[in-house]
């Protein structure tokens, strides 16, 4: 205990003291420069703009006249040939008919909402609108215009589209930024950013200064950053009277927006798409052979229909078909469609129906229909990747003089993004895809469309505190989206890959604030000023369960970011400065302090990408066996390092491609992970953590006593029990009773672990809880790192932990203390 205090004396002291040497840390408004001339907030392209006096008026003058030469460029461009045609396709689309109105409405309100069907030109002209107009008045000095998208796959795409349409490369008048990329200049004066991007900029620069213009797409979408933004602006706007706002929505329901503004006008695009010949289940498996007659003709189910399969006698050509789907559904022991066997058909692996019933469309799409690019709406990454896998090994749809195979998902890179827009010449393009292209992304190509009926959704169970990821069914606003999807150019078909009346669509999908953990926002409405946090929420479109937001707040206290009159500590500020989630920036300062850095940047980056350990279904046995050459610290995260670090020497030789194939894992999230090591290494040296001339400092060595503290650190309260019995061990946590560890963990290959206790970063229940990437720690280290070392609450802590310690009534009392003497011992010596 003695140990424990001193060391939470030192480390409160260490902060602050490293604050006060910033005088940034001083005054509660946390604007800053930093020493490099950066916002150390912010990813590094919002430069402080902030001339003197003197030199604003020439600053003015400059611009303006720059504003000139743009719109002199921009006359030549659309005199030229190529322009004209642009031109040509702009005026062609809704919304360029209702420019003038849209722009009328713009300059008379302070807030409008604009919502159109997908592909009408929201994002594209919009903000083009806007740009084109103030160049050409004379205020065109003055417009910034910043327009957010929730995805930083389709800020890039977009502004890089506007770009074109403007004749001009990226980076000129047109620009974007993300989370570690961008292309800004000088001249830009229309920014495409994710919301997240704006959201970090209203931390250093909550006025958003000489910003004309914020426009917020895609808010149907309702995800969490853009609600909580527009809580922020709605405040904002007050302080801003010439601050415009414009909202943009791809389906109707924008009554809500327009009251939560005080009833802002509301304009729609009318829009135009060619009719849509859709097919549901039922006729697709006729198509194959089979009928669906309903089962209960009488009303004894009360409203669920149940549904029955029959063959009928097979028809010639489709007798292989039938007997496709015959196995499948075998496989799947299905013969009824009542809700449960739903359920199982949406159960997406390359065994099941809905795998063949896609193959088999695709190809009959391939050999039979005419000519247009298929899209495939998928549930996530992992299903696209197998699906992906089993039609490269179809005779027809592998072959790639004939088809043309992408797949389309939030995580992947710049350069795979621009191939899915292309329009090839004689091979059918299939598009893969998860709900990304349901409304932000358009491939103006599609005339066919295949629609799971299902989407991968986070939830909250705010009860157990516990974030689910499960495949659930979307919206049916989303199912029209989907099918819409297909009308684009011509006349097109959509598969709905489920029965026709299926009743488990809900009208809307749920806000996403109501259905995930709050942590990370409610440290933002306490970095960004904003008050009480549950005043604060109480103020959202849609406020979330009050239990929901104790949650949060109880976490963030527990971690020691807020003290207990919910102010932020200093460890909170510091926090607020890392563009990670909490528990992963509590590693990041506690390996710069405890300098131990290096190996927590391999982790911290690793937890914030995708998982770089590859899990093919077809390989999983020889995915995980090459995980487990990295194991022997009971720790995945310590294997991540080793895996790292082994990638690192192949890279040196050029061979970190090969290395990755032989090891199963993902050479994308590998140089992800090193373009963040950078980033946040630059961070801590802006907040004074680690030296302004220190890159790493490497002390991995292969007791791990430090890093496992530093784990056990950010982890805390994710920690389990280990409980052993005769031939293995069990998982207990203290809310979810037993817990198991997902199959690829490195912990879960072993019969034992000689830890007592697993820290994780991650629970999700999918139908047991699931731990996902854990690390083993002893006692001294839960007892010395588990908790709020800032907080100074020693007693509390040790209460705590002695509730853990109770609740699993082993081991015993005094072997434990025993155990934790010797390892106490062990520490020291180290130290
Ligand atoms: O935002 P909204 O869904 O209303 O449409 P948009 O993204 O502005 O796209 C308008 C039109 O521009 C689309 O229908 C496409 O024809 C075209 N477009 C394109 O060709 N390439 C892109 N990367 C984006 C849009
Ligand atoms: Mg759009």
């Amino acid at each position: 205990i003695g140990l424990w205090r001193r060391i939470d004396a030192y480390l409160g002291e260490y902060l602050s003291q490293k604050s006060r040497t910033k005088e940034s840390f001083q005054d509660n408004s946390f604007s800053r420069s930093t020493s490099s001339g950066r916002i150390a907030t912010d990813e590094g392209l919002f430069e402080q703009q902030e001339p003197l006096a003197s030199s604003k008026a020439v600053m003015e003058k400059i611009l303006r006249r720059r504003s000139l030469q743009l719109r002199d460029q921009q006359q030549a461009w659309k005199n030229s040939h190529e322009g004209e045609k642009m031109m040509e396709f702009r005026r062609s689309l809704p919304a360029y008919k209702e420019k003038d109105s849209i722009l009328t409405t713009i300059s008379h309100n302070q807030v409008v909402i604009i919502s159109g069907e997908t592909g009408c030109g929201k994002t594209t002209q919009i903000p083009q609108f806007i740009l084109e107009s103030e160049i050409e008045s004379i205020h065109g000095a003055d417009c910034s215009i910043i327009c957010t998208q929730p995805r930083r796959i389709s800020a890039m795409s977009v502004s890089e589209r506007v770009a074109s349409e403007r004749g001009e490369k990226l980076g000129e008048s047109v620009g974007y930024k993300v989370r570690l990329e961008g292309m800004k200049g000088r001249d830009t004066r229309l920014l495409f950013c994710t919301t997240g991007i704006l959201l970090r900029r209203l931390l250093v620069d909550r006025n958003l200064k000489g910003v004309t213009h914020v426009i917020v797409d895609e808010i149907h979408e309702r995800g969490m950053n853009e609600d909580f933004l527009l809580v922020v602006l709605k405040d904002l706007l007050a302080r801003r009277p010439e601050l415009r706002l414009i909202l943009m929505s791809a389906t109707l329901d924008a009554e809500l927006f327009s009251s939560f503004f005080g009833g802002a006008p509301v304009l729609n695009i009318p829009g135009f798409t060619y009719t849509v010949q859709t097919h549901f289940l039922e006729e697709i498996l006729e198509m194959t052979g089979y009928i669906m007659t309903p089962y209960n003709q009488s009303d004894d189910y009360g409203q669920e229909k149940m549904w029955k399969m029959s063959k009928q006698a097979p028809r010639k050509r489709k007798s292989q078909i039938a007997s496709v789907v015959e196995d499948a559904l075998r496989a799947a022991d299905f013969v009824n469609f009542s809700p449960q066997t739903l359920e199982s058909l949406s159960c997406w692996n390359p065994d099941c129906i809905g795998f063949n019933l896609i193959e088999y469309l695709l190809s009959n799409i391939c050999e039979n229909e005419r000519p247009g690019a298929v899209l495939v709406f998928m549930t996530g990454w992992d299903d696209i990747s197998s699906l992906k896998d089993k039609l490269q090994a179809h005779p027809i749809l592998g072959d790639p003089s004939r088809v043309l195979l992408l797949a389309c998902h939030g995580s992947m890179a710049s350069s795979e993004q621009s191939l899915i827009f292309e329009e090839p010449e004689g091979v059918r393009k299939i598009v893969l895809a998860t709900n990304i292209a349901e409304t932000s992304i358009t491939i103006n190509d599609v005339v066919f469309v295949l629609d799971c009926g299902k989407a991968k959704e986070t939830s909250y169970d705010a009860l157990n505190n516990t974030p689910c990821l499960l495949p659930s069914w979307i919206s049916k606003v989303s199912v029209l989206q989907r099918r819409g999807r297909a009308g684009r150019v011509r006349p097109g078909e959509c598969y709905h890959l489920y029965p026709r009346c299926v009743d488990a669509f809900a009208e809307y999908q749920l806000p996403e604030i109501l259905r995930t953990p709050l942590q990370s926002l409610c440290l933002q409405i306490k970095s960004l000023n904003l008050g009480s946090i549950s005043e604060f929420l109480s103020r959202a479109l849609q406020s979330p369960e009050l239990l929901a937001v104790q949650n949060a707040i109880e976490y963030i206290k527990t971690i020691g970011a807020l003290d207990e009159n919910e102010n932020l500590t200093i460890l909170g500020r510091y926090l607020s400065t890392l563009p990670v989630e909490p528990k992963l920036g509590k590693m990041l300062i506690l390996g710069a302090i405890l300098n131990c850095l290096d190996p927590i940047l391999t982790i911290v980056a690793g937890l914030s990408v995708r998982d770089p350990f590859l899990t093919p279904l077809d390989k999983k046995d020889l995915a995980e066996a090459a995980k487990s050459q990295f194991s022997g610290d009971y720790s995945d995260h310590l294997a991540l390092v080793r895996a790292y670090e082994g990638w690192k020497d192949a890279e040196r030789d050029l061979a970190g491609y090969d290395y990755c194939w032989k090891n199963f894992l993902s050479a994308q999230s590998m140089k992800a992970i090193d373009a963040l090591r950078k980033e946040f290494i630059s961070l801590l040296k802006d907040t004074g953590l680690v030296d302004g001339n220190t890159t790493t400092c490497n002390v991995w060595s292969y007791d791990h006593y430090l890093i496992r503290a530093v784990l056990c650190y950010g982890l805390y309260p994710g920690i389990c029990s280990v409980v052993h019995n005769e031939r293995s061990f069990s998982l207990k946590t203290m809310e979810d009773g037993q817990v198991l560890l997902y199959s690829n963990s490195v912990n879960a290959r072993e019969s034992k672990i000689p830890y007592p206790w697993l820290v994780f970063n991650e629970k999700i229940k999918v139908n047991s809880v699931f731990l996902r990437d854990s690390t083993a720690v002893s006692d001294a280290v839960l007892l010395l790192f588990g908790g709020s070392l800032s907080r100074g609450d020693v007693d509390g802590h040790l209460k705590m932990l002695g509730g853990y310690l109770e609740f699993f009534m082993e081991p015993a009392v005094a072997e434990m203390y025993q155990s934790l003497r010797r390892e106490l011992d062990e520490l020291i010596q180290i130290k």
